[in-house]
């Protein structure tokens, strides 16, 4: 394996048009931290890069609808998520944003050296064009009737109702979203990348040179290179984003994708300056991107064809893209508000960005989609960070402290049993280190927890606190083993949990680890003052989760109301038939369920003729306490044939409507009327 002299890691630079929510840090982030802690640990030479990617048509579209700029917009989410993922100890070397001077300098230049070396081509072709507004329309502005599934609201990119991918002229009727007018079709010139020019680079790179690369990365540019690469567009025209520097381009801009992995670079520059060099264009440097599914194709095609066609750049040494992380079943979504956003989690879990970080890592996708689900982060974080890890180092500091006053003792000779541990964690320790230079992190995540049930498993099978009884001379060479064990624990844990990491750290006394002193059991010298024992983690009851559940709940009642429309209109109906029907207002006298009936509910209703009229209803399941329709006006058919039904006669029928959710409610005149009154 070649070797290199220090790794540059750069992770996906989110979209600044909403804040960042648990798949964000599932796919990228915690997986990109865990990395560049662990190298860190290692004391390898590491910069991790990030930031925020401030241009595209979605920014603009955001903006229009609520009347501010674009450079509003990202302001105002460049901080949410700056700030998310420094509380999540996320931890960039330089977080960026693509609004930047810098940025604007280097992915200009980017652009105009491969324009002076010829590197790309101009075609013209007809795009929609809002005449109203005096511009072309990005896809995502044009909306119209899907040619597949027939749904009028289809965008210009993509039908949201069957999932097609589309081009804005392919839709049936299309209307800018702008002015609402309908586009014309007029010519306009565009760069293209000839992407077709360096696929068999890029074969030769990828598909020989990287067979090591996960096989849903490899998999994916497989097919992308068996298709055939087609140019690709790299200019739009748009007035928002780093303007084409070529003259007469004037009113276009360069394509959001091809300026956005420029962030890496000009980020770089913004940390290190002139010394970016290093990171970029030596050989012994190594690259990773980590990214999320859905980008693979421009980190390992796109991108590195803008790099070869540079000619002076490396190429990413590899790029461990995450597949996705749903929520409870369901795909996320920031139009359907389907997310834990970090923000919020901050708010509602303060203090416990650990436990995320451990859920998520336990949980990561890294071979196919998986599911979050509150009750899962419940379990675990009750069941393994509270029962093993918190448990473990709890006992070790209590008890170090109960027989020796917090002053860690010597230990003396060691016997088996501590020589299995030793040899055990050790162990452990390799195992992790093979996974963690390999990426699979939840595999690393688990060997640590292994650490933890290891310590618990010494402490059950040597009984200090039985020992204390006869032999302090054991019982100090057992709580010496455990308190070096919880040391290791720390080093062990500090890619994946920082924040218990230098709690645990401070609690023993110690200051700076590395990766060489796990599985060392002289970290915390004989004599030291052991910290009052802090719980690490704590328990999360029942009426926490359900409360997130529920939140979760409305939101998918909030959508269907959204997403719900009224039934179509009847056929016609001639005045005189609805005439024949007679409705009427009446006061609910008594109302109960029908015993033995799931659906209906018995009405007594007066309905001004003196004699209470009984009607039945389908409606139990809208009502589980009946009592509330006592007393209340509703409108009722008089004039139906009386019906039996569970042995009772049902004179007439309560109108009700229907609401989106399926359930009934009874309707009631706006203001007390006479019972027996017609309505009509
Ligand atoms: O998919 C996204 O969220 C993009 N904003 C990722 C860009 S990654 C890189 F190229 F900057
Ligand atoms: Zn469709």
């Amino acid at each position: 394996m070649k070797e290199f002299k220090r790794t540059l890691i750069t992770t996906a630079l989110p979209y600044a048009n909403g804040p960042v929510h648990i798949g964000h840090l599932a796919g990228v982030y915690v997986p990109a931290d865990i990395y560049a802690r662990y190298l860190r640990l290692k004391g390898e030479e590491v910069i991790m890069v990030g930031g925020s990617d401030e241009h595209g048509v979605p920014i603009t579209i955001k903006a229009r609808n609520e009347g501010v700029t674009p450079q509003d917009i990202v302001d105002r989410y460049h901080k949410i998520i700056k700030d998310s993922f420094e509380e999540f100890g996320i931890s960039f070397d330089v977080y960026g944003r693509t609004t930047s001077d810098t940025h604007r300098r280097v992915a200009s230049d980017f652009f105009r050296k491969l324009y002076d070396k010829g590197e790309f081509v101009e075609k013209t072709s007809l795009q929609l064009y809002d005449e109203e507004a005096q511009q072309f329309l990005a896809d995502r502005y044009v909306t119209g009737t899907c040619p597949h599934c027939g749904n009028p609201g289809a965008y210009g990119d993509q039908c949201e109702s069957c999932g097609t991918s589309l081009n804005a002229t392919d839709l049936i009727d299309p209307h800018s979203t702008i002015t609402g007018s309908v586009p014309v079709l007029r010519e306009t010139t565009h760069f293209y990348l000839p992407l077709d020019k360096w696929q068999p680079e890029l074969e030769k790179w990828i598909l020989e040179g990287h067979k090591e690369w996960k096989s849903n990365v490899y998999g994916q540019c497989k097919s992308w290179l068996e298709m055939g690469l087609q140019p690709r567009a790299v200019s739009r025209d748009l007035d928002w984003g780093i303007p084409v520097p070529v003259e007469g381009a004037e009113g276009k801009v360069l394509y959001v994708w091809f300026d956005a992995p420029i962030g890496y670079i000009s980020n770089t520059i913004d940390l290190v300056g002139d010394d970016y060099t290093k990171w970029w264009k030596d050989p012994e440097t190594r690259m990773l991107h980590f990214i999320g599914k859905d980008n693979i194709v421009f980190h390992c095609i796109v991108f590195p064809a803008m790099l070869m066609a540079d000619g002076t750049y490396n190429l990413p040494d590899n790029v461990p893209a995450n597949e996705f992380l749903n929520l409870e079943d369901d795909k996320i979504s920031t139009s359907r508000n389907w997310a834990v956003w970090l923000h919020e989690y901050l708010r509602d879990f303060p203090g416990r960005q650990d436990v995320l970080r451990y859920v998520l890592t336990a949980n990561a996708p890294e071979t196919k989609d998986n599911n979050f689900t509150w009750k899962d982060f419940q379990a675990r974080n009750n069941s393994e960070l509270v029962a093993i890890l918190g448990n473990f180092v709890n006992r070790a500091v209590v008890l170090t402290h109960k027989y020796f006053n917090g002053e860690l003792p010597a230990a003396g000779k060691l016997e088996e049993v501590d020589e299995k541990l030793i040899v055990e964690i050790n162990s452990l320790k390799d195992q992790m280190s093979e996974a963690l230079d390999t990426f699979h992190f939840r595999e690393a995540l688990r060997l640590a927890m292994d650490m933890a049930r290891a310590g618990n498993k010494y402490l059950q099978e040597t009984e200090p606190w039985k020992k204390a009884k006869t032999d302090m001379e054991r019982t100090a060479t057992i709580l010496n083993m455990a308190i070096q064990t919880c040391a290791s624990l720390a080093i062990a844990f500090e890619p994946f949990l920082p924040f218990m990491s230098a709690k645990l750290v401070k609690m023993l006394g110690g200051d700076k680890i590395t990766w060489a002193m796990l599985g060392c059991f002289d970290l915390v010298p004989a004599g030291a003052k052991i910290g009052e024992p802090e719980l690490l983690f704590e328990k999360i009851e029942d009426d926490v989760i359900e409360a997130q559940v529920q939140k979760l709940l409305d939101t998918k009642k909030a959508n269907e109301l959204k997403a719900w429309k009224p039934e179509p209109v009847k056929a016609d109906c001639a005045y005189e038939d609805f005439e024949k029907v007679d409705i009427r207002v009446g006061r609910v006298l008594e109302c109960s369920k029908v015993k033995k009936s799931k659906k209906l509910l018995q009405f007594s209703i007066d309905d001004g003729t003196g004699t209470p009229r009984t009607i039945l209803s389908g409606i139990a399941l809208s009502y589980e306490d009946p009592s509330v329709l006592v007393g209340k006006e509703i409108c009722f058919i008089a004039n139906f044939p009386p019906r039996k039904m569970m042995g009772i006669e049902s004179q007439g029928m309560i109108l009700s409507a229907v609401n989106p959710d399926g359930t009934l409610t009874v309707i009631s005149p706006s203001a007390d009327v006479a019972p027996g009154a017609q309505v009509g």
